[in-house]
Order: C-alpha cells, then sequence, then structure tokens
C-alpha cells in the first residue's frame, strides 16, 4: 500500500531521493520522479511495465526552467503558452542534452507540460524539479483519475500518493509537435483543437497507430479495459447482442431493457467537457462489473468529442 496524503514536503523528499511520487494533475494522476534522474526514471518504466520505446512528458512550473532543458523554442510555443499553461497540453520541443535519453526514448525531442493542478504546481515550485511523468497506470490500461484508481493498481509498487482529488479535466492532454516547421497533433486531448487553431491557424492531425514511429506510445490498444467494447448505434447494437449482459456507454441517453446500473451516462445534459471528466472513471467501473459486453456511443464531433471517441476507439480495439 502507497501512502495517499496532502503533504507536498513529504512528495518533494521522496522525489529528491530518486524515488516515485503518484501526482494529481488536471488531466489524468501522473507517476513521476526526477526527470534528471536517470536511476528515478528508469524506475518510473519498471513499475508500469512500460515499454523504452514510450517517451515520457517532463511536468514543470514556469516557462524560465525551459531554456536549460530545450532549444529553437519557436515563437508560437510563446503564444500558446500564453493562451493555455498551465493546462492540460503538451508542447514536442527540442530538447537539450540535459534531459536523459531515457526520459525521450532517444528522440531528440521532449514533451513539455505546465500542469494545473494546485498542489502539483505547489511540489514543482517547491522542489524546483523538473518532473517525468506519464498516466499512473501500468501498460496499457485506463489512465487513473482518482488516487484510489493509482493505489488499486499501482499501490504496491510506490511509496506515496499525492492525493488531488479527481481530475477535472479526466482525458490526458493534447500533444501538439512544434520541433518542426510544420506544426502536428500527435494526441487529440483534454484541450479541444478548435481553440488551438485559434491560435496556429489549421493543424494537422496525425492518428496514432502502433505503426507511427512519431508517437511510439500511442498503441492503438492504449486504453483497454479488460471487457468487450463496441462502437456504434446502441439501438442496432442491442439489436444484435440481445441475451448477452451489456452495459451502455452514452452521452445523454438511457435505453429500455438495460439495467439502470448498467447504463453509463456521460453528462445528462450533454456537456462533452463533463463527459470527459467521466470517462475513464466509468470504464474501470464498468470493468469491475459482472458483464459480457459495453456498448459504446460516439460523442459529437466537437469540443473533446474527438477526443473521447479516440479513447473509445482504443478501448474497443
Ligand atoms: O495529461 C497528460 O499528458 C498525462 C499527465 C500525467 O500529464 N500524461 C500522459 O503521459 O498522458 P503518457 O506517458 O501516458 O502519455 C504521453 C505520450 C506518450 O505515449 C508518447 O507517445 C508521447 O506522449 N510523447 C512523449 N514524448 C514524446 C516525444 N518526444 N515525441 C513524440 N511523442 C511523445
Ligand atoms: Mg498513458
Amino acid at each position: 500500500m502507497a501512502k495517499i496524503s496532502t503533504n507536498i514536503s513529504e512528495a518533494q523528499a521522496l522525489l529528491e531521493k530518486g524515488e516515485l511520487v503518484a501526482i494529481p494533475t488536471e488531466t489524468v494522476y501522473g507517476l513521476a520522479a526526477n526527470a534528471l534522474n536517470t536511476e528515478a526514471v528508469a524506475s518510473i518504466f519498471e513499475a508500469k511495465g512500460r515499454p523504452h520505446f514510450d517517451p515520457l512528458i517532463v511536468h514543470l512550473h514556469d516557462k524560465s526552467q525551459l531554456d536549460v532543458l530545450c532549444q529553437k523554442i519557436p515563437d508560437v510555443f510563446y503564444r500558446l503558452h500564453e493562451t493555455f499553461s498551465p493546462g492540460p497540453i503538451t508542447y514536442i520541443l527540442k530538447k537539450r542534452e540535459i534531459i536523459p535519453d531515457l526520459v525521450t526514448s532517444g528522440n531528440d525531442t521532449v514533451g513539455i507540460r505546465f500542469p494545473n493542478h494546485p498542489l502539483t504546481r505547489e511540489l514543482l515550485f517547491e522542489s524546483g524539479l523538473p518532473l517525468a511523468a506519464p498516466s499512473a497506470n501500468p501498460f496499457g490500461y485506463v489512465s487513473p483519475t482518482t488516487a484510489q484508481h493509482v493505489e488499486n493498481q499501482l499501490g504496491k509498487r510506490i511509496p506515496y500518493i499525492l492525493d488531488g482529488g479527481p481530475c477535472s479535466v479526466g482525458i490526458e492532454s493534447t500533444i501538439i509537435d512544434l520541433s518542426s516547421d510544420k506544426l502536428k497533433i500527435l494526441r487529440l486531448g483534454g484541450l479541444a483543437l478548435e481553440e488551438i487553431e485559434e491560435i496556429t491557424g489549421k493543424i494537422e492531425v496525425t492518428t496514432h497507430s502502433s505503426s507511427n514511429p512519431q508517437a511510439p506510445g500511442m498503441l492503438s490498444s492504449h486504453y483497454s479495459p479488460g471487457k468487450k467494447l463496441m462502437i456504434g448505434n446502441i439501438d442496432e447494437l442491442l439489436k444484435t447482442h440481445s441475451g448477452k449482459s451489456t452495459a451502455i456507454i452514452s452521452l445523454s441517453k438511457t435505453f429500455e431493457g438495460i439495467p439502470i446500473e448498467n447504463q453509463k451516462v456521460l453528462s445528462p445534459s450533454g456537456d462533452l467537457k463533463l463527459a470527459a471528466a467521466n470517462l475513464f472513471k466509468v470504464l474501470r467501473e464498468l470493468d469491475r462489473e459482472n458483464i459480457d459486453v459495453i456498448l459504446a456511443e460516439l460523442m459529437p464531433n466537437i469540443g473533446l468529442g474527438p477526443a473521447i471517441n479516440d479513447r473509445l476507439k482504443r478501448a474497443a480495439h
């Protein structure tokens, strides 16, 4: 069992000793280590069972720390940073030597994020450390959005979980590649594409797959729960799955003939931000239920809809 608490100095002391601490962010919980301590970073991969070809995001308090870690930072970074950071966006930038290769899986770029959670911001400020942190789940499983989610799966492997309550955004950050002249979105996430495009103009979204070396971690099965999940029109799916014990994930509708406890409505008012905040919790709940198949509908193609759909499709893989 990990200690679950809110003591910043205790978390800081562990990180300074090269130990792992799970940290709350507005997107999902991260599994953090001092990014400049190679041994500590190695133990992140070990605790998660994560392959070394999947690079980590480095979390910072302030952009004044950036010049030491990165180079050739383009102007567009500063425009995006001013509007969206701290917040659910990760910037891929050219790295400097000081960042261990293990953090970036040998890439000459590094993911940088300024998370927006008061506890973690205080920890970053007080310690002054750059924190390498992937989502705090075993490799291939849904990301955790509460301290208890982290405890359930990694509690035996880490000493401390900083408890910041449930994550307000609930899905991982949007990743934007600023390392070449052509801007690219590598992962849809907690910041809507439309908002980014207001600053950058139209931007290419490269969909991730196991064959895409640009985002080696974005394997298609990356968010899978243990249960079988089917996506489509729920009324149609219900016809073909009659007789099975089914559960449903919908944006706002409920359906007849399915026990109400097996119907997960992500947001009764159809609010996609709320739907995103509920998604991973719902997938975890259904994973524990005694059901054969989860039927899910796709969200509308606006705001956080595409990012939620991306996670549902990966879970269905
Ligand atoms: O919201 C988030 O981003 C959360 C919180 C904890 O900050 N973190 C997170 O980390 O989702 P992780 O490791 O589960 O996913 C980060 C993904 C990796 O799978 C990898 O594909 C991509 O970011 N990534 C990291 N560094 C990269 C790089 N240099 N080039 C391309 N992709 C990179
Ligand atoms: Mg992850």
